[in-house]
């Protein structure tokens, strides 16, 4: 009898094999962005979000230091409803002490539900809260979101306040993302919250250099994260990918309003995936300077996070945003 570990892993390892036939048949050749999210991806990108020129992580957590009790307040509105907090995409909850802590000060206790296909960052995540918070109960859930419907645990007489930050949203094109609100908001109910983190487009006190500099830091980090997808497909297929032998590309598409990340091969070459038990072994030519399209990061106006939001069924209440207006914070009430 296969652990339920086992059937877990071979489970994400015919995703990863149909994901990666699929893509790298396809033309242009693309590979899906939850591809990057293996133990040295996930790894990778934590060390991302500590990197100067990328800005998002620590300007959303500015955000919320400035103004936690504030979208607290407004989330539970004026009948100061108490709220339970769940968080999609939860990773290791870094950014949420800050929510949970303007949590307790408004309302004493609070139970915490982090969702995530990862069981090893829930149990980082649950770890860090428990830990830091004695007054917050958590309650994890194993699920991928945006798949499955949200394995919301109501609870009875309690507000909803549903999490969906570090601009996440952005890896989905718009109309992904539209299905992916519209799923979330059909698990609530009406005067439930949403509070989304949303990257910013260029504007004032933002070029697009500096939008491709946070996907192109000097360190080299993030070729190091886009490079890993493919010894990830080394390693969980068998195929025999020299990421060396590929160029780390970050674009900004204007026209799109996205930064999109790209392989670029820097020579002829010839990559095999061997046969598994349902495809045949796979010969991959690539052409000198052929490119595989690994990630979009779409970025937004507030008119764009309105659209966005509109017709999933929600009505922003506000937005936050830095004072540079890099990034921002919105809440919203399903109607
Ligand atoms: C986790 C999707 C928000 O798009 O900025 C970081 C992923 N990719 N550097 C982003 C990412 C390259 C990140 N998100």
């Amino acid at each position: 009898m296969p652990s339920i570990a086992a059937e877990t892993l071979d489970a994400t390892t015919s995703a990863v094999a149909a994901e990666a036939r699929a893509g790298l048949t396809a033309r242009p050749r693309t590979l899906s962005a939850w591809l990057f999210y293996d133990e040295e991806g996930s790894r990778l990108f934590e060390q991302i979000t500590e990197l100067p020129e990328y800005y998002l992580t620590r300007t959303e957590r500015s955000i919320f230091s400035a103004h936690a009790d504030e979208i607290l307040r407004r989330a539970a509105g004026d009948e100061r409803r108490t709220l339970t907090l769940i968080e999609l995409g939860a990773g290791t909850a870094t950014k949420t002490g800050i929510l949970l802590a303007a949590a307790i000060r408004q309302q004493g206790k609070v139970v915490y539900q982090p969702v995530d296909v990862s069981e090893s960052a829930l149990a980082a995540a649950s770890e860090n809260i428990e830990a830091n918070f004695p007054d917050v109960t958590v309650r994890c859930q194993v699920a991928d979101y945006t798949r499955e419907p949200l394995p919301l645990d109501r609870l009875p007489g309690l507000r909803t306040l549903a999490l969906y930050i570090g601009s996440s949203i952005g890896n989905f094109s718009p109309q992904a993302a539209a299905a992916l609100l519209a799923n979330i908001r059909a698990q609530l109910l009406p005067g439930d919250k949403l509070l989304l983190g949303t990257d910013l487009g260029p504007g004032r006190n933002k070029s697009a250099d500096t939008l491709v500099a946070a996907y192109d830091d000097d360190a080299g980090v993030t070729a190091a994260f886009n490079r890993n997808v493919l010894t990830r497909l080394n390693r969980d297929l068998g195929a025999d990918f020299r990421p060396e032998s590929f160029d780390h590309r970050a674009v900004w598409n204007a026209d799109q309003s996205r930064i999109e990340m790209h392989l670029a091969s820097l020579a002829k070459q010839r990559v095999h995936l061997p046969a598994t038990a349902s495809a045949p072994a796979l010969a991959i030519d690539f052409a000198p300077g052929e490119t595989i399209h690994t990630e979009n990061s779409y970025k937004f106006t507030p008119d764009s996070i309105d659209a966005l939001l509109k017709p999933a069924g929600f009505v922003i209440d506000q937005s936050w945003l830095d004072p540079l207006h890099l990034f921002a914070v919105t809440l919203a009430t399903a109607v």
